[in-house]
C-alpha cells in the first residue's frame, strides 16, 4: 500500500477543504439549531463532483479513486456530519449499489441524476422490527404479471423524506429467508409511497431521517436491482460501501476535534499560561491525534482494496468500527479541553459528539461489526 498521496488525491482533499470552510462550516451551527436540511449545500457539493466522486465519468461521476473519495468525505465530515450523511447515502449506499448491480439502462437512467444532485437517494433496508437482523424483513413484494406490489414499513431511513429514488428491500418468499429478498428501485412519487420525518434526534439534526410507508406500491419488472433472491447480497455489498464512507466521515470528526482543541489550547490561558502547556491537556490532544491517524490508516487500507476491486467486508468493518468509536472518544476529549465552552454550541465540539454517536449505530452497530470481524478471525459465525 503506497502511503504517499498522489497529486490528484491532494487536489481532491484541498478542493473539499476549501468548499467546507467556505460553504459548510459558517452555517453548520445554525442549520443544526434550526434542523434545516442543507439543500443548497448539497447542490453545490454535487456541482464540484462530490456526490458522484467514485462513479465513472461515463455515468456523470468524477471518476475518483477510493482514497480521494475518503479524503473528500473526511473533509465534509470535519465540517458537518449531516451534510456528510447526505453524501454517504446518495453516493455510497445508492449510486455505488446501482453501479454494482444495475443494468446498463438503470445506470444510465439514475446515475447521472444522482451525481448531479438532481435527485437524492435513500436506502430502504431497516424496518421497525428488523435492524441488525437485516434478513428478517417484513416488507413484502408480490408478483402479478410483469409488475410487483410492495407493502411494508421502513425505519431510520436517512434522506427518506428528501429522496426521489429509494432502494427498497423486500421479501418475495419468506420460506427462502435471505435468498427470497429482492431489491427494487422505487420512485418516491409512486402512489402508495410516503415518508414521515423522525424528530427529536440527539444529533445529525440538519439531515433528514424518516420512516417510510409502502402501501400497494406498484413497480415494473424493470425496477428490480439484480435478480429476485439477490437482495440480501445487494444490501450487504451496499453496506460495504456505506460503512466506508461513514468511517471516512468519522475521521473528519476526529481531525476536527484535534484542530479545534489544539487551537483553543494555545489561546486559552490558565494559571498564567496557555493550557496547551499542561501535560494533561497534551495527553488529551495526543490521544486524539493517535485515534485520528489510526482510523485514517484503517480507512486507507479498505480504500486500497476497493481500488483493486477485491472484497473488503472485513477491512471496511475494521475501519468503520474503529473510526466511529474514535470519533466519539475524540469529540468527548475535545469537550474536556474546552471545559464549559465545549458544552455549548459556541464551538463545534458538542455537535461533533452528538453527531458521532449515531455512527456506531447506523450502517451496522459496533457489535455487528465485531461479530463480522470475529467470524473472519475464527471461521465461526455468531449468527447461525
Ligand atoms: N457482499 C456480497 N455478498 C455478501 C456480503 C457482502 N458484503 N456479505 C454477505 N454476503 C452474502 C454471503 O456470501 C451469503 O451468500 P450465500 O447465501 O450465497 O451463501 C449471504 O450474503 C448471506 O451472508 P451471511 O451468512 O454472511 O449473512 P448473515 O446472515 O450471517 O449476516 C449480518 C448477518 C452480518 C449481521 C448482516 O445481517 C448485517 O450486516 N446486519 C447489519 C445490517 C445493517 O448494517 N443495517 C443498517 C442499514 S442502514 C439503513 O438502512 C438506514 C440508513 O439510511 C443509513
Amino acid at each position: 500500500m503506497d502511503m504517499e498521496l498522489t497529486d490528484e488525491q491532494r487536489a481532491a482533499r484541498q478542493t473539499a477543504r476549501e468548499f467546507a470552510e467556505k460553504e459548510i462550516i459558517p452555517v453548520a451551527r445554525e442549520n443544526d439549531e434550526q434542523e434545516k436540511f442543507p439543500a443548497e449545500i448539497v447542490k453545490n457539493m454535487a456541482s464540484l463532483g462530490f456526490l458522484g466522486a467514485p462513479i465513472p465519468e461515463r455515468y456523470g461521476g468524477a471518476g475518483m479513486d477510493y482514497i480521494s473519495y475518503a479524503l473528500v468525505t473526511e473533509e465534509i465530515g470535519r465540517a458537518c456530519s449531516s451534510v456528510r450523511t447526505v453524501l454517504s447515502v446518495t453516493t455510497s449506499l445508492v449510486a455505488l449499489t446501482i453501479l454494482t448491480w444495475g443494468t446498463e439502462e438503470q445506470k444510465m437512467k439514475y446515475l447521472p441524476k444522482l451525481c448531479s444532485g438532481e435527485i437524492i437517494g435513500c436506502f430502504g433496508l431497516t424496518e421497525p422490527d428488523a435492524g441488525s437482523d437485516a434478513a428478517n424483513l417484513s416488507t413484502s413484494a408480490k408478483k402479478g404479471g410483469s409488475s410487483w406490489i410492495l407493502n411494508g414499513n421502513k425505519m431510520w431511513i436517512s434522506n427518506g423524506s428528501v429522496a426521489k429514488l429509494a432502494i427498497i428491500f423486500a421479501q418475495t418468499d419468506k420460506k427462502l429467508k435471505h435468498k427470497g429478498i429482492a431489491a427494487f428501485l422505487v420512485d418516491t412519487d409512486t402512489p402508495g409511497f410516503s415518508a414521515q420525518p423522525i424528530k427529536g434526534k440527539l444529533g445529525l439534526k440538519s439531515s433528514d431521517t424518516s420512516s417510510l410507508t409502502l402501501e400497494d406500491v406498484k413497480v415494473g419488472d424493470n425496477a428490480l436491482l439484480g435478480n429476485v433472491g439477490d437482495g440480501f447480497k445487494v444490501a450487504m455489498s451496499g453496506l460495504d460501501n456505506g460503512r466506508y464512507s461513514v468511517a471516512a466521515g468519522c475521521v473528519g470528526i476526529c481531525q476536527g476535534s484535534v484542530d479545534a482543541s489544539a487551537k483553543y489550547a494555545q489561546e486559552r490561558t490558565a494559571f498564567g499560561r496557555p493550557i496547551a502547556g499542561f501535560q494533561l491537556v497534551q495527553e488529551l490532544i495526543a490521544d486524539m491525534v493517535l485515534d485520528t491517524e489510526a482510523a485514517r490508516l484503517l480507512v486507507f487500507q479498505a480504500g486500497h482494496l476497493k481500488n483493486k476491486g477485491v472484497r473488503n467486508t472485513r477491512e471496511t468493518a475494521l475501519a468503520k468500527l474503529y473510526a466511529s468509536e474514535a470519533a466519539l472518544r475524540c469529540s468527548n476529549r475535545a469537550i474536556q479541553v474546552f471545559g464549559g465552552y465545549g458544552y455549548s454550541n459556541e464551538y463545534p465540539v458538542e455537535r461533533y459528539m452528538r453527531d458521532a454517536r449515531v455512527a456506531s449505530l447506523y450502517e451496522g452497530t459496533s457489535q455487528i461489526l465485531k461479530l463480522i470481524i470475529g467470524r473472519y478471525a475464527t471461521g465461526i459465525g455468531a449468527f447461525t
